[in-house]
């Protein structure tokens, strides 16, 4: 491989002090991989862990090797890894999981689907699901009540994506995929922190449930799809008819119903446990935050329209400055793998073929060199003049393999939280005991209990006279 900008000489990188025979840092990073993480990267900008019997872990922290990693020599640095294979059984061949060719000819076909304008569409979609839920937490204000916003965010994004999807929604009670879709997060860190892989025909009451789970998301998808063929165009208007519709432009291919499966499945699974945690994270942060927290109340007091439009957006900057730091803090994505395929030098260090490559927003987005006083939440970091590198700030990934949803993330996200704030302001109730878990996603150990309080700022009380 070529070499990146900073070689200077070739060396192995330092590694992290305390591993253990045979077993080397493995239990300290099941135990908290994100404190793990951050004292490896300070060892320097690409520094070791000992993962035991599967290898050394290279933690690439500097930009400049994030570069390197995902965009430069992203070739180089396959998805065959624990994570990713994992993903693989859940959730077959679909954008997040597949490579090479393949991969690249899927993206060329789903990119359309997810362009600017066409995502537009959703808002009213995203708009009606906060609504209802808004509807919900002001009742909740009244009777004074405590609840999970955690749990509230999952069911919310889970409704969009899917109503987004195919038109349906998992969150729905009599909905035979969500209680799938839980499982399989679920299962996703038992199986990828066990020591050795778990082939999923062993006959463990673990893989009958993941098995019951894929066979289940299976049928419900395959009959949605099949009905579609069977009764020609349709006009939903949704991803699901966007990706049937679309072909290859430069084979004129369009995806089998296999493929269409794999992707539907994964853009299920991608898409709302992601920016669920982003938007749990924010409700956190400006429970702690008071003081940003009014002034956002107040921003969003001053817009004038019933119902909240993607435009209105722009009117409220603040909205979006709150869930970028929000996302530099706690990146729902908090990690993620590669393995070397050739030895390559990033940063002056050579990583031999065949290692891990560990890349993570969380640790990157601590740099104080780039986020000065790193800890603390300021908003205000993300104004328009502010911009950061793509390789310094990068919650969606970055290169090819960046985040195929994050516009309709970001659009999901910004509308969610403006039309709940406009309603509602809540609060973390005194007991409240906020860590992070880092699964699948950078999530909550305890759930995030919180209190409503119902603001006079919405334009809709007023019009309809109470
Ligand atoms: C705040 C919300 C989200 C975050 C933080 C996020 C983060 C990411 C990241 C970091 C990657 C790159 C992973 C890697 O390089 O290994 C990724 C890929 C992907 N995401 Fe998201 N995501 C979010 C929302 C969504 C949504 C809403 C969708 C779909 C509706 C989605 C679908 C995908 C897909 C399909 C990929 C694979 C893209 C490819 O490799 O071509 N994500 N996401």
């Amino acid at each position: 491989m070529q070499s990146s900008p900073h070689t200077s000489s070739t060396h192995h990188g330092p590694m992290l002090p305390g591993g253990r025979p045979v077993i080397g840092h493995l239990p300290r990073m099941r135990k908290d991989p994100l404190s793990t993480l951050l004292a490896t990267s300070r060892l320097g900008d690409v520094a070791r862990l000992n993962m035991g019997p599967r290898g050394h872990a290279y933690l690439v922290g500097h930009p400049d090797g994030v570069k390197r990693v995902l965009l430069d020599a992203y070739t180089n640095y396959s998805k065959q890894t624990r994570g990713f294979n994992t993903l693989r059984v859940f959730l077959g061949r679909g954008l997040l999981t597949s490579e090479g060719s393949f991969w690249r000819k899927q993206r060329r076909i789903a990119q359309p689907a997810f362009h600017h304008a066409k995502i537009q569409r959703f808002a009213k979609v995203m708009v009606r699901a906060a609504e209802d839920l808004a509807q919900r937490w002001v009742e909740r204000a009244r009777r004074n009540e405590t609840f999970d916003v955690a749990d509230d965010m999952m069911q919310l994004t889970l409704r969009i994506v899917g109503e987004c999807l195919f038109s349906t929604d998992p969150s729905d009670e009599s909905s035979v995929i969500g209680p799938q879709v839980d499982v399989l997060l679920d299962r996703f860190i038992t199986r990828i922190t066990a020591p050795v892989p778990i082939p999923l025909n062993w006959p463990l009451a673990g893989n009958r449930k993941v098995r019951h789970a894929i066979r289940v998301m299976h049928e419900f998808t395959d009959e949605i799809i099949d009905e579609r063929r069977r009764n020609g165009p349709t006009e939903h208007g949704d991803l699901l008819d966007m990706l049937m519709s679309a072909r290859d432009e430069e084979t004129g291919e369009g995806m089998s119903p296999r493929q269409l499966r794999d992707e539907v499945l994964t853009l299920l699974v991608a898409g709302h446990e992601t920016t669920a945690a982003a938007l749990g994270w924010t409700w956190t942060l400006l429970s702690r935050h008071p003081e940003i927290d009014e002034r956002l109340g107040a921003d969003l007091a001053g817009l004038t329209t019933p119902t909240i439009e993607p435009d209105d957006l722009q009117r409220v900057p603040l909205i979006r400055q709150v869930i970028q730091e929000s996302m530099r803090l706690y990146p729902p994505a908090w990690i993620f793998a590669r393995k070397a395929v050739e030895t390559d030098e990033v940063c002056g260090v050579t990583i031999p073929a065949g290692h891990l490559v560990i890349v993570s927003p969380y640790v990157t987005h601590r740099r104080p060199e780039i986020f000065h006083d790193p800890e603390r939440f300021l908003p205000e970091r993300f104004e328009p003049e502010s911009a950061f590198s793509r390789y310094s700030y990068f919650p969606f990934g970055a290169g090819p393999r960046i985040c195929i949803g994050n516009g309709f993330a970001m659009m999901e996200a910004q509308l969610a939280l403006a039309v709940l704030r406009r309603r509602v302001k809540l609060r973390l109730t005194p007991e409240a005991n906020v860590t992070p878990n880092p699964l699948l996603t950078l999530r909550f150990r305890e759930g995030l209990p919180v209190r409503a309080t119902e603001t006079h700022a919405n334009p809709r009380r007023t019009s309809q006279g109470y």
